[in-house]
Protein backbone atom coordinates (compact mmCIF):
# COMPACT_ATOMS: atom_id res chain seq x y z
CA UNK A 1 0.00 0.00 0.00
CA UNK A 2 1.14 3.52 -0.48
CA UNK A 3 -0.34 6.94 -0.77
CA UNK A 4 -0.13 9.18 -4.03
CA UNK A 5 0.37 12.91 -3.79
CA UNK A 6 0.46 15.42 -6.33
CA UNK A 7 -2.40 17.14 -7.94
CA UNK A 8 -4.78 15.54 -10.02
CA UNK A 9 -6.72 16.45 -13.47
CA UNK A 10 -9.11 13.54 -14.50
CA UNK A 11 -12.48 12.54 -16.03
CA UNK A 12 -14.84 10.44 -13.43
CA UNK A 13 -18.54 9.03 -13.99
CA UNK A 14 -21.21 11.32 -13.64
CA UNK A 15 -24.86 10.48 -14.27
CA UNK A 16 -26.19 13.67 -13.31
CA UNK A 17 -25.37 15.42 -16.48
CA UNK A 18 -26.37 14.20 -20.13
CA UNK A 19 -22.75 13.64 -20.98
CA UNK A 20 -22.13 11.23 -18.39
CA UNK A 21 -18.96 12.41 -17.05
CA UNK A 22 -17.48 14.85 -15.14
CA UNK A 23 -14.00 16.82 -15.49
CA UNK A 24 -12.47 16.97 -11.96
CA UNK A 25 -9.61 19.10 -10.48
CA UNK A 26 -7.68 18.75 -6.97
CA UNK A 27 -4.43 20.79 -6.18
CA UNK A 28 -3.53 18.52 -3.82
CA UNK A 29 -4.65 15.19 -3.94
CA UNK A 30 -3.86 12.00 -2.26
CA UNK A 31 -4.45 7.99 -3.57
CA UNK A 32 -4.17 5.07 -1.58
CA UNK A 33 -3.30 2.42 -3.36
CA UNK A 34 -3.75 -1.16 -2.23
CA UNK A 35 -1.68 -4.68 -2.86
CA UNK A 36 -3.52 -5.08 -5.86
CA UNK A 37 -2.80 -1.93 -8.18
CA UNK A 38 -6.31 -1.04 -7.38
CA UNK A 39 -7.08 2.71 -5.78
CA UNK A 40 -8.98 2.00 -2.47
CA UNK A 41 -9.45 5.79 -1.21
CA UNK A 42 -8.93 9.08 -3.25
CA UNK A 43 -9.75 12.59 -1.32
CA UNK A 44 -7.71 15.52 -0.56
CA UNK A 45 -4.48 14.91 0.93
CA UNK A 46 -4.92 15.93 4.45
CA UNK A 47 -7.68 13.64 4.29
CA UNK A 48 -6.31 10.56 2.96
CA UNK A 49 -3.26 11.08 5.10
CA UNK A 50 -5.07 11.41 8.15
CA UNK A 51 -7.59 8.34 7.13
CA UNK A 52 -4.32 6.00 6.57
CA UNK A 53 -1.65 7.08 9.12
CA UNK A 54 0.29 4.37 8.94
CA UNK A 55 1.05 3.79 4.85
CA UNK A 56 3.95 5.26 3.72
CA UNK A 57 3.52 8.62 1.47
CA UNK A 58 5.11 8.92 -2.04
CA UNK A 59 5.49 12.75 -2.32
CA UNK A 60 4.99 13.68 -5.74
CA UNK A 61 3.97 17.55 -5.37
CA UNK A 62 4.37 19.98 -7.26
CA UNK A 63 3.43 17.29 -10.34
CA UNK A 64 0.42 16.58 -11.35
CA UNK A 65 -1.07 12.89 -11.52
CA UNK A 66 -3.41 11.99 -14.31
CA UNK A 67 -4.57 8.88 -15.83
CA UNK A 68 -2.75 6.67 -18.58
CA UNK A 69 -3.68 6.97 -21.96
CA UNK A 70 -5.07 4.52 -24.11
CA UNK A 71 -4.30 4.68 -27.81
CA UNK A 72 -7.26 2.71 -29.45
CA UNK A 73 -5.37 2.29 -33.29
CA UNK A 74 -1.72 1.80 -34.22
CA UNK A 75 0.36 -0.24 -35.98
CA UNK A 76 3.33 -1.88 -34.48
CA UNK A 77 5.11 -2.88 -38.52
CA UNK A 78 4.91 0.88 -38.83
CA UNK A 79 6.83 2.78 -36.12
CA UNK A 80 9.57 3.63 -38.80
CA UNK A 81 7.82 5.05 -41.02
CA UNK A 82 5.79 8.21 -40.13
CA UNK A 83 5.83 10.53 -42.86
CA UNK A 84 6.03 8.67 -45.90
CA UNK A 85 4.61 10.66 -48.32
CA UNK A 86 1.73 9.51 -50.77
CA UNK A 87 -0.94 10.91 -52.28
CA UNK A 88 -3.61 8.76 -50.51
CA UNK A 89 -4.47 5.49 -48.39
CA UNK A 90 -4.14 3.08 -51.50
CA UNK A 91 -0.72 4.16 -53.33
CA UNK A 92 0.01 4.59 -49.67
CA UNK A 93 -0.83 1.25 -48.15
CA UNK A 94 0.66 -0.61 -51.91
CA UNK A 95 3.90 1.56 -52.50
CA UNK A 96 5.03 1.86 -49.11
CA UNK A 97 3.05 -0.01 -45.80
CA UNK A 98 3.17 -3.69 -47.60
CA UNK A 99 6.77 -3.75 -48.64
CA UNK A 100 7.67 -2.09 -44.51
CA UNK A 101 5.69 -4.94 -42.82
CA UNK A 102 7.06 -7.61 -44.90
CA UNK A 103 10.23 -6.51 -43.02
CA UNK A 104 8.23 -8.03 -39.35
CA UNK A 105 9.40 -11.33 -39.11
CA UNK A 106 9.49 -12.98 -35.83
CA UNK A 107 12.55 -14.89 -37.54
CA UNK A 108 14.54 -11.79 -37.84
CA UNK A 109 16.71 -11.25 -34.36
CA UNK A 110 16.47 -7.48 -35.00
CA UNK A 111 12.07 -8.21 -34.59
CA UNK A 112 12.07 -8.50 -30.47
CA UNK A 113 14.20 -5.18 -30.43
CA UNK A 114 11.80 -3.52 -32.15
CA UNK A 115 8.93 -4.95 -30.54
CA UNK A 116 10.70 -3.46 -27.20
CA UNK A 117 11.62 0.14 -28.43
CA UNK A 118 7.72 0.09 -29.43
CA UNK A 119 6.38 -0.30 -25.99
CA UNK A 120 9.46 2.31 -24.87
CA UNK A 121 8.08 4.91 -27.12
CA UNK A 122 4.85 4.44 -25.95
CA UNK A 123 5.07 4.08 -22.22
CA UNK A 124 7.25 7.62 -22.64
CA UNK A 125 3.95 9.71 -24.69
CA UNK A 126 2.17 7.93 -21.53
CA UNK A 127 0.18 5.68 -23.21
CA UNK A 128 -0.72 2.57 -20.62
CA UNK A 129 -3.02 0.38 -23.16
CA UNK A 130 -2.76 0.37 -26.45
CA UNK A 131 -4.38 -1.46 -29.47
CA UNK A 132 -1.92 -2.59 -32.15
CA UNK A 133 -1.64 -3.91 -34.94
CA UNK A 134 0.93 -6.80 -35.62
CA UNK A 135 1.88 -7.96 -38.85
CA UNK A 136 0.74 -10.88 -40.30
CA UNK A 137 3.60 -13.22 -39.07
CA UNK A 138 2.66 -14.98 -35.98
CA UNK A 139 5.88 -15.26 -34.45
CA UNK A 140 6.30 -11.14 -34.41
CA UNK A 141 3.01 -11.28 -33.02
CA UNK A 142 4.29 -13.50 -30.38
CA UNK A 143 7.41 -11.15 -29.55
CA UNK A 144 5.08 -8.28 -29.49
CA UNK A 145 3.10 -9.50 -26.48
CA UNK A 146 5.81 -10.29 -25.18
CA UNK A 147 7.73 -7.31 -24.86
CA UNK A 148 4.29 -5.44 -23.60
CA UNK A 149 4.69 -8.30 -20.82
CA UNK A 150 8.25 -7.52 -20.20
CA UNK A 151 7.09 -3.73 -19.84
CA UNK A 152 4.19 -4.53 -18.18
CA UNK A 153 1.93 -2.35 -20.43
CA UNK A 154 -1.57 -3.20 -21.37
CA UNK A 155 -2.65 -4.16 -24.75
CA UNK A 156 -5.11 -5.77 -27.21
CA UNK A 157 -3.02 -6.99 -29.65
CA UNK A 158 -3.71 -8.53 -33.27
CA UNK A 159 -1.97 -10.75 -36.27
CA UNK A 160 -3.04 -8.72 -39.27
CA UNK A 161 -5.23 -11.40 -41.06
CA UNK A 162 -4.78 -11.09 -44.82
CA UNK A 163 -5.08 -13.21 -47.74
CA UNK A 164 -5.10 -11.49 -51.06
CA UNK A 165 -4.63 -8.28 -52.93
CA UNK A 166 -0.87 -7.93 -51.10
CA UNK A 167 2.51 -8.64 -51.11
CA UNK A 168 2.86 -12.78 -51.47
CA UNK A 169 5.06 -12.24 -48.06
CA UNK A 170 2.08 -11.04 -46.17
CA UNK A 171 -0.53 -13.12 -47.16
CA UNK A 172 -1.73 -16.43 -45.02
CA UNK A 173 -4.22 -18.88 -46.38
CA UNK A 174 -6.98 -18.65 -44.42
CA UNK A 175 -6.76 -22.52 -42.66
CA UNK A 176 -3.19 -21.60 -41.52
CA UNK A 177 -4.55 -17.90 -40.44
CA UNK A 178 -7.00 -18.66 -38.20
CA UNK A 179 -4.90 -21.49 -36.53
CA UNK A 180 -2.06 -19.10 -35.27
CA UNK A 181 -4.41 -16.52 -34.11
CA UNK A 182 -6.09 -19.57 -31.92
CA UNK A 183 -2.39 -20.29 -30.48
CA UNK A 184 -1.93 -16.68 -29.74
CA UNK A 185 -5.01 -16.65 -28.29
CA UNK A 186 -4.47 -19.60 -26.11
CA UNK A 187 -1.37 -17.88 -24.99
CA UNK A 188 -2.00 -14.93 -24.53
CA UNK A 189 -5.44 -13.57 -24.79
CA UNK A 190 -6.53 -11.85 -20.82
CA UNK A 191 -3.37 -13.27 -19.77
CA UNK A 192 -3.02 -11.33 -16.04
CA UNK A 193 -6.20 -9.64 -17.23
CA UNK A 194 -3.70 -6.95 -18.94
CA UNK A 195 -3.25 -8.31 -22.80
CA UNK A 196 -5.68 -9.53 -24.76
CA UNK A 197 -6.14 -10.72 -28.45
CA UNK A 198 -7.61 -9.06 -31.06
CA UNK A 199 -8.88 -10.74 -34.58
CA UNK A 200 -7.55 -8.16 -37.67
CA UNK A 201 -8.63 -8.80 -40.87
CA UNK A 202 -6.67 -5.46 -42.13
CA UNK A 203 -9.83 -4.70 -44.43
CA UNK A 204 -12.55 -6.33 -46.28
CA UNK A 205 -10.36 -5.85 -49.74
CA UNK A 206 -7.17 -7.67 -48.23
CA UNK A 207 -9.59 -10.54 -47.10
CA UNK A 208 -10.99 -13.33 -49.05
CA UNK A 209 -14.91 -14.10 -48.00
CA UNK A 210 -13.54 -17.88 -46.65
CA UNK A 211 -11.42 -15.55 -44.19
CA UNK A 212 -14.05 -13.29 -43.01
CA UNK A 213 -16.90 -15.90 -42.51
CA UNK A 214 -13.87 -17.88 -40.91
CA UNK A 215 -13.14 -15.12 -38.88
CA UNK A 216 -16.50 -13.99 -37.89
CA UNK A 217 -17.21 -17.52 -36.53
CA UNK A 218 -14.32 -17.47 -34.13
CA UNK A 219 -15.53 -13.70 -32.73
CA UNK A 220 -18.81 -15.66 -31.76
CA UNK A 221 -16.58 -18.69 -30.28
CA UNK A 222 -15.61 -16.06 -27.32
CA UNK A 223 -17.98 -13.22 -25.96
CA UNK A 224 -14.64 -11.81 -24.84
CA UNK A 225 -12.04 -11.76 -28.11
CA UNK A 226 -12.00 -8.49 -29.49
CA UNK A 227 -11.94 -7.95 -33.54
CA UNK A 228 -10.27 -5.34 -35.06
CA UNK A 229 -10.36 -3.84 -39.15
CA UNK A 230 -10.34 -0.50 -40.49
CA UNK A 231 -13.30 1.20 -42.10
CA UNK A 232 -14.81 4.09 -44.36
CA UNK A 233 -11.57 5.99 -44.76
CA UNK A 234 -10.99 6.79 -47.77
CA UNK A 235 -13.44 7.07 -50.82
CA UNK A 236 -11.51 4.70 -53.18
CA UNK A 237 -11.20 2.33 -50.46
CA UNK A 238 -14.80 2.43 -50.08
CA UNK A 239 -15.53 2.37 -54.08
CA UNK A 240 -13.54 -0.80 -53.88
CA UNK A 241 -14.99 -2.78 -51.73
CA UNK A 242 -18.80 -2.00 -53.43
CA UNK A 243 -16.65 -3.69 -56.68
CA UNK A 244 -16.23 -6.66 -54.59
CA UNK A 245 -19.66 -6.71 -53.14
CA UNK A 246 -21.91 -5.69 -55.86
CA UNK A 247 -24.75 -6.88 -53.60
CA UNK A 248 -23.88 -5.49 -50.41
CA UNK A 249 -26.10 -2.63 -49.28
CA UNK A 250 -22.78 -0.69 -47.77
CA UNK A 251 -19.24 -1.34 -46.71
CA UNK A 252 -20.87 -1.93 -42.92
CA UNK A 253 -22.97 -4.75 -44.39
CA UNK A 254 -20.19 -6.42 -45.62
CA UNK A 255 -18.61 -6.87 -41.86
CA UNK A 256 -22.21 -7.58 -40.89
CA UNK A 257 -22.63 -9.98 -43.18
CA UNK A 258 -19.91 -11.83 -42.25
CA UNK A 259 -20.71 -11.45 -38.46
CA UNK A 260 -18.02 -9.24 -37.44
CA UNK A 261 -19.68 -6.49 -35.40
CA UNK A 262 -19.74 -6.68 -31.99
CA UNK A 263 -19.56 -4.79 -28.67
CA UNK A 264 -15.41 -5.82 -28.90
CA UNK A 265 -15.63 -4.69 -32.41
CA UNK A 266 -12.78 -1.50 -33.01
CA UNK A 267 -13.17 0.04 -36.59
CA UNK A 268 -10.74 2.67 -37.51
CA UNK A 269 -11.80 5.78 -39.21
CA UNK A 270 -15.11 5.51 -39.54
CA UNK A 271 -15.09 8.84 -41.81
CA UNK A 272 -17.95 7.88 -44.21
CA UNK A 273 -20.76 6.40 -43.19
CA UNK A 274 -24.70 6.95 -44.25
CA UNK A 275 -27.21 7.08 -41.74
CA UNK A 276 -27.77 3.32 -42.25
CA UNK A 277 -24.39 2.89 -41.59
CA UNK A 278 -24.83 5.29 -38.55
CA UNK A 279 -27.42 3.73 -37.12
CA UNK A 280 -26.05 -0.14 -37.98
CA UNK A 281 -23.05 0.77 -35.87
CA UNK A 282 -24.81 1.66 -32.37
CA UNK A 283 -27.01 -1.14 -32.87
CA UNK A 284 -23.59 -3.56 -32.81
CA UNK A 285 -22.30 -1.41 -30.16
CA UNK A 286 -19.18 -0.99 -31.82
CA UNK A 287 -16.52 0.82 -31.71
CA UNK A 288 -15.09 3.67 -33.51
CA UNK A 289 -11.58 4.55 -32.97
CA UNK A 290 -10.95 8.57 -34.63
CA UNK A 291 -7.47 8.68 -36.04
CA UNK A 292 -7.39 12.74 -36.87
CA UNK A 293 -3.34 13.23 -37.93
CA UNK A 294 -3.78 9.64 -39.52
CA UNK A 295 -6.94 11.59 -41.62
CA UNK A 296 -5.23 14.72 -42.14
CA UNK A 297 -1.49 13.06 -42.96
CA UNK A 298 -3.28 10.85 -45.78
CA UNK A 299 -5.90 13.74 -46.59
CA UNK A 300 -8.68 11.28 -45.70
CA UNK A 301 -11.13 13.12 -44.57
CA UNK A 302 -12.46 14.66 -41.50
CA UNK A 303 -14.65 12.76 -39.30
CA UNK A 304 -17.94 13.53 -37.50
CA UNK A 305 -16.73 13.35 -33.67
CA UNK A 306 -18.91 15.65 -32.02
CA UNK A 307 -22.45 14.16 -34.43
CA UNK A 308 -21.46 11.12 -33.47
CA UNK A 309 -20.85 11.58 -29.75
CA UNK A 310 -24.47 13.50 -29.92
CA UNK A 311 -25.84 9.83 -31.90
CA UNK A 312 -23.99 8.18 -28.19
CA UNK A 313 -21.96 5.97 -30.86
CA UNK A 314 -18.94 4.31 -28.54
CA UNK A 315 -15.41 6.44 -29.51
CA UNK A 316 -12.04 6.30 -28.73
CA UNK A 317 -9.21 8.09 -30.18
CA UNK A 318 -6.53 6.26 -31.98
CA UNK A 319 -2.82 7.30 -33.10
CA UNK A 320 -2.86 5.06 -36.30
CA UNK A 321 0.99 5.01 -36.67
CA UNK A 322 2.55 4.87 -39.13
CA UNK A 323 -0.31 6.95 -41.01
CA UNK A 324 -0.87 9.07 -38.10
CA UNK A 325 2.16 11.20 -37.10
CA UNK A 326 2.51 11.06 -33.54
CA UNK A 327 2.13 8.43 -30.68
CA UNK A 328 1.18 10.85 -28.18
CA UNK A 329 -2.08 11.55 -27.53
CA UNK A 330 -1.69 15.02 -26.58
CA UNK A 331 -1.17 15.57 -30.18
CA UNK A 332 -3.89 13.07 -31.27
CA UNK A 333 -6.56 14.80 -29.15
CA UNK A 334 -5.24 18.57 -30.58
CA UNK A 335 -5.45 17.37 -34.21
CA UNK A 336 -8.99 15.87 -33.13
CA UNK A 337 -10.56 19.58 -31.75
CA UNK A 338 -9.04 21.46 -35.04
CA UNK A 339 -10.89 18.62 -37.62
CA UNK A 340 -14.11 19.49 -34.87
CA UNK A 341 -13.24 23.80 -35.75
CA UNK A 342 -12.91 22.98 -39.33
CA UNK A 343 -16.35 20.88 -39.74
CA UNK A 344 -18.25 23.93 -37.36
CA UNK A 345 -18.85 21.31 -34.83
CA UNK A 346 -16.60 21.94 -32.07
CA UNK A 347 -15.86 19.42 -29.19
CA UNK A 348 -14.58 20.45 -25.89
CA UNK A 349 -11.34 20.08 -24.38
CA UNK A 350 -12.60 17.56 -21.95
CA UNK A 351 -14.55 15.84 -23.95
CA UNK A 352 -11.17 14.79 -25.87
CA UNK A 353 -9.34 14.06 -22.83
CA UNK A 354 -12.25 11.74 -21.72
CA UNK A 355 -12.03 10.20 -25.30
CA UNK A 356 -8.53 9.53 -24.45
CA UNK A 357 -8.84 8.03 -20.78
CA UNK A 358 -12.16 6.71 -19.65
CA UNK A 359 -14.45 7.18 -22.29
CA UNK A 360 -12.25 5.05 -24.34
CA UNK A 361 -12.17 2.71 -21.30
CA UNK A 362 -15.69 2.18 -21.02
CA UNK A 363 -15.59 1.90 -25.17
CA UNK A 364 -13.57 -1.32 -25.02
CA UNK A 365 -15.61 -2.68 -21.99
CA UNK A 366 -12.34 -2.14 -19.61
CA UNK A 367 -14.70 -0.47 -16.63
CA UNK A 368 -11.92 -0.44 -14.14
CA UNK A 369 -9.39 1.83 -16.60
CA UNK A 370 -9.03 5.67 -17.05
CA UNK A 371 -10.45 7.27 -13.59
CA UNK A 372 -8.91 8.02 -11.06
CA UNK A 373 -11.44 7.71 -8.53
CA UNK A 374 -11.80 4.69 -6.26
CA UNK A 375 -12.25 1.33 -7.24
CA UNK A 376 -10.37 1.96 -10.67
CA UNK A 377 -6.69 0.65 -11.46
CA UNK A 378 -3.80 2.93 -10.76
CA UNK A 379 -2.53 3.45 -14.20
CA UNK A 380 -1.03 7.01 -13.41
CA UNK A 381 0.77 9.44 -14.91
CA UNK A 382 2.96 11.92 -13.43
CA UNK A 383 3.45 15.03 -15.49
CA UNK A 384 5.87 18.06 -14.76
CA UNK A 385 4.98 21.29 -16.51
CA UNK A 386 7.66 22.78 -15.53
CA UNK A 387 9.64 21.04 -18.14
CA UNK A 388 8.03 22.85 -20.48
CA UNK A 389 8.24 26.91 -19.48
CA UNK A 390 5.72 28.45 -22.18
CA UNK A 391 3.08 25.44 -20.56
CA UNK A 392 3.57 26.41 -17.12
CA UNK A 393 2.89 29.86 -18.00
CA UNK A 394 -0.55 29.23 -19.92
CA UNK A 395 -1.39 27.11 -17.17
CA UNK A 396 -1.15 29.11 -14.74
CA UNK A 397 -3.50 32.31 -17.20
CA UNK A 398 -6.83 30.69 -18.01
CA UNK A 399 -6.95 28.08 -14.88
CA UNK A 400 -10.28 26.51 -14.73
CA UNK A 401 -10.59 23.41 -15.52
CA UNK A 402 -11.54 22.79 -19.23
CA UNK A 403 -8.77 25.91 -19.62
CA UNK A 404 -5.82 23.80 -18.02
CA UNK A 405 -6.86 20.92 -20.00
CA UNK A 406 -6.59 23.29 -23.41
CA UNK A 407 -3.44 24.09 -22.23
CA UNK A 408 -2.31 20.46 -22.24
CA UNK A 409 -4.03 19.51 -25.35
CA UNK A 410 -1.88 22.05 -27.14
CA UNK A 411 1.08 22.63 -25.33
CA UNK A 412 2.05 19.34 -23.54
CA UNK A 413 4.23 16.48 -25.16
CA UNK A 414 6.77 13.35 -23.62
CA UNK A 415 9.29 15.94 -22.30
CA UNK A 416 6.81 16.72 -19.57
CA UNK A 417 6.13 12.89 -18.37
CA UNK A 418 8.24 11.90 -15.30
CA UNK A 419 6.32 8.69 -14.68
CA UNK A 420 3.80 6.10 -15.81
CA UNK A 421 2.38 3.48 -13.94
CA UNK A 422 0.43 0.54 -14.76
CA UNK A 423 -1.71 -0.75 -11.53
CA UNK A 424 0.46 0.94 -9.23
CA UNK A 425 3.85 -0.31 -10.77
CA UNK A 426 5.89 1.92 -11.82
CA UNK A 427 6.96 1.34 -15.78
CA UNK A 428 10.55 1.79 -17.07
CA UNK A 429 10.83 4.55 -19.50
CA UNK A 430 14.11 3.77 -20.47
N1 LIG B 1 -6.40 0.25 -44.34
C1 LIG B 1 -5.90 -1.01 -44.49
N2 LIG B 1 -4.68 -1.11 -43.93
C2 LIG B 1 -4.41 0.09 -43.40
C3 LIG B 1 -3.28 0.62 -42.70
O1 LIG B 1 -2.29 -0.05 -42.42
N3 LIG B 1 -3.36 1.94 -42.33
C4 LIG B 1 -4.45 2.70 -42.61
N4 LIG B 1 -4.47 3.97 -42.20
N5 LIG B 1 -5.50 2.23 -43.27
C5 LIG B 1 -5.49 0.95 -43.67
ZN1 LIG C 1 -4.60 1.75 -39.16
Amino acid sequence: MKILRAALLHTKPDASVPQGFALEYMEDAGLLIDGKGRIADKGRAEVIIERWPSVAVQDERPFLMMPGFIDSHLHFPQMDMIGVCAPSLLPWLHTYTFPEEIRFRGSDPENPKRADAFTLELAKQGTSFAVAYSSSDALATDQLFQAFETRGLRAIIGKVSMDQHGPRELLVPAAQDLKASEDLIAKWHQKYNRLFYALTPRFAPSCTPGLLSDLGHLLKSDATLYLQTHYAENKAEIEWVRQLYPKALDYLDVYDQFELLGARTILAHCIYMSPRERDLLLQRQSIVSHCPTSNLFLGSGLMPLSSYAEQGIKLSLGTDVGAGTSLSLWQTMNEAYKIAQLLQAPVTPEMLFYLATLGSAKALGQMHLGSLEKGYDADVQILDLGRKKSLERRWGRFPDSSGRISALIHGADDRNLVKLMVAGRDISLN
